[in-house]
């Protein structure tokens, strides 16, 4: 008899989560394959995760090798494989120095005590954000992050927040003339908050709002870092540099690696002592990170970019035939937003009928975030189920 895996994860596991009705027998490349041999293809990578796809060979390979060299040795040691990932990291960013966790909402709360040592012996105290905003769910970030779904009444630590209603750089400098906080901090392009871009104009105004008032510009790159807006970093479209990078999901090739990237004139502000964390960074998930990104700049983030248009283009093609379904199409590089302007509650079924896994988020938004291996072929799969789907609506 098959074990019913569906009603043991009831059983078993908290369901913080709604599930798709699909139990992951193998994952390969652009696809994932279930218990009763069902092949999906998948355009949301493990929430943007899985950059290079499931299973990549040379990631494989890596791994096995890092893993019989050692695994997990704690922060007692020099660690080769992190020590040349921070390497990477910063080579391809700015000059500064790395801190590195194990997720996401651990990188903020890394950056939040960062924040609190850097402003300490200033006039300053407290974050910018946006309305919105997604920066992790562990109570510090959950200070962060403006959803009301996911703040909901938890207690959250005692700093001011204050939030921005929208991209507004007068309403940014009155916050800062009247309340001088240390920090600014978003996401370059939202995710959860519906995958919407910062402007160029906005980002580097606020660069410069925030070298006049002494305020740390800190931008959380969690999900649009490691290729996935078309370059390394969501910021390097723009000519700015933050003072605090934010990073995790994909840096770990798979695995859980996070960590914030803080440049180098304020890189003194962290002391033996000052944070920790038993796990990372975890030998082999850096061995991953190194891997991945030599394996980015190796053409694949050029070649992200061009499906990407080709994306976009497709998608822009069916909202010229459906205007009454599809709205806005926004995002950069393979992080991609579609409004849906119709009853979205069944696009997630409809998708996995016809084997395609995506992603609905902040109630209306179909969220793409494919591997950058992703190729024509996929994305026309993919367009052939959406126009089948918006027929059959
Ligand atoms: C922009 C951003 N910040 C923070 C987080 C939190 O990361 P994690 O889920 O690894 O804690 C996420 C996760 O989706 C994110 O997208």
């Amino acid at each position: 008899m098959m074990t019913d895996w569906m009603t043991l994860d009831q059983k078993y596991i908290l369901p913080t989560y709604g599930r798709m009705p699909i139990v992951v027998k193998k994952a390969e490349g652009m696809y994932i394959i279930d218990e009763n041999d069902d092949k999906y293809l998948d355009l949301f990578s493990g929430l943007a995760v899985n950059v290079l796809g499931h299973c990549h060979p040379q990631l494989l390979e890596e791994m096995q090798y890092q893993s019989s060299q050692f695994g997990h040795i704690s922060n007692f040691f020099y660690n080769k494989p992190a020590i040349a990932l921070a390497e990477k990291l910063v080579k391809a960013t700015f000059e500064g120095k790395i801190y590195f966790a194990n997720s996401g909402a651990e990188s903020t709360e890394a950056a939040l005590k960062y924040i609190h040592k850097y402003s300490k012996d200033k006039n300053t105290k407290g974050v910018v954000v946006f309305k919105n905003s997604f920066h992790g769910r562990t109570l510090g970030a959950l200070k962060l992050t403006r959803m009301e779904k996911v703040q909901q009444d938890f207690p959250t630590p005692d700093f001011p927040v204050y939030e921005l209603e929208k991209e507004d750089l007068a309403q940014l400098e009155k916050v800062f003339q009247q309340h001088a906080p240390a920090a600014l901090l978003f996401e370059p392009v939202f995710g959860s908050g519906g995958v919407q871009v910062v402007s160029t104009e906005f980002i580097e105004g606020a660069r410069a709002l925030c070298d006049a008032y002494d305020v740390l510009l800190c931008m959380d790159e969690i999900q649009t870092g490691i290729g996935r807006t078309g370059k390394m970093f969501a910021y390097q479209h723009t000519s700015i540099t933050p003072d605090i990078l934010l990073f995790a999901k994909g840096v770990g090739g798979g695995l859980s690696l996070g960590g914030i990237l803080v440049a180098e004139k304020i890189a003194d502000y962290f002391k033996p002592g000052d944070h920790g964390t038993t796990f990372a960074p975890n030998s082999i998930a850096s061995a991953l990170g190194s891997k991945t990104i030599e394996i980015l700049q190796e053409g694949i983030l050029e070649k992200s970019e061009e499906m990407s248009q080709y994306l976009r283009g497709e998608l822009q093609r069916l909202k010229e035939d459906y205007p009454e379904i599809i709205g806005e199409i926004r995002g950069k590089g393979l992080m991609i937003g579609v409004v849906i302007l119709k009853n979205h509650e069944v696009l997630n079924n409809e998708f996995v009928k016809r084997g395609i896994l995506v992603n609905v988020t902040n109630v209306n938004i179909l969220r793409l975030l494919p591997s950058l291996i992703i190729n024509k072929e996929e994305i026309d799969t993919f367009i052939d189920s959406f126009t089948d789907i918006i027929k059959d609506w």
